[in-house]
């Protein structure tokens, strides 16, 4: 690819471990509900994926009623929006706020590019709102991830073709985004957990732009 001008990124799990959190409020309802959800089950399935497609996985094969349905999605972002309640900047992944620095500095474009409603509000609990040159969440598209909407709006709020962008990402979900939009994608988590990533690294903890732009 000609050298990348702008880098997307995911928010949950990959600038800050809000991913946990999404975990922990989705397993309270299902517990509630009586309903099994494995940490191995959540990884595969609802990492990544909205609010409505991550209660659809849960609840399969059971029926509920579209009251019970809008119920059960409102108690789990009521647990998600207590869990982020004390965020702070020092939830922010290692070494992320000076890579952010580090793209801007180096002329090239960052966004990010979240599935969640609830994004603006962690970014501004970790306070690095304005590092970001466009910001896309769960409001901007009606396709969400695996769909490639999502990236190529953020791709397009930063003015850059999908060919010159590098999509980062820790759901599978999300890296089946990417790569459906036409981009580079760089993997955080276990290799194991990706099928079309570009590039993999274990996580995002003082990760450098070189080692992004190194083969993409
Ligand atoms: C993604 C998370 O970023 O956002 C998912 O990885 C979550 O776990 C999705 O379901 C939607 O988030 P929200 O905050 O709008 O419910
Ligand atoms: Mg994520």
């Amino acid at each position: 690819m000609p050298k990348a001008k702008a880098i997307l990124f995911d928010l949950d799990g990959v600038l800050t471990d809000t991913s946990e959190y999404h975990y922990r409020a989705w397993k309270q309802l299902a517990d509630e509900e009586g309903i099994p959800l494995t940490r191995e089950e959540n990884d595969a399935h609802l990492r990544g994926v909205g609010r409505r497609d991550s209660l659809m996985y849960i609840i399969r094969g059971r029926q509920y009623s579209e009251d019970k349905i809008q119920e059960m999605m409102k108690r789990k972002n009521d647990y998600y929006n207590k869990l982020i309640e004390q965020m702070s900047p020092k939830e922010v992944v290692a070494g992320g706020r000076e890579l952010l620095q580090e793209i801007r500095q180096a002329g090239l474009k960052s966004a990010v590019a979240s599935a969640s409603k609830n994004c603006r509000i962690v970014l501004e609990r970790l306070q690095i709102i304005d590092l970001f040159d466009g910001i896309a969440d769960g409001n901007s598209v009606v396709n969400g991830k695996p769909a490639p909407d999502i990236f190529v709006f953020a791709a397009g709020l930063v003015q850059t073709s999908v060919i010159d962008c590098i999509g980062v990402e820790d759901a599978d979900a999300g890296i089946e985004a990417i790569k459906t939009a036409g981009m580079y994608a760089l993997g955080v988590g276990p290799k194991e957990r990706f099928k079309r990533a570009d590039k993999v690294v274990p996580t995002m903890e003082n990760i450098r732009l070189k080692d992004i732009l190194a083969d993409a």
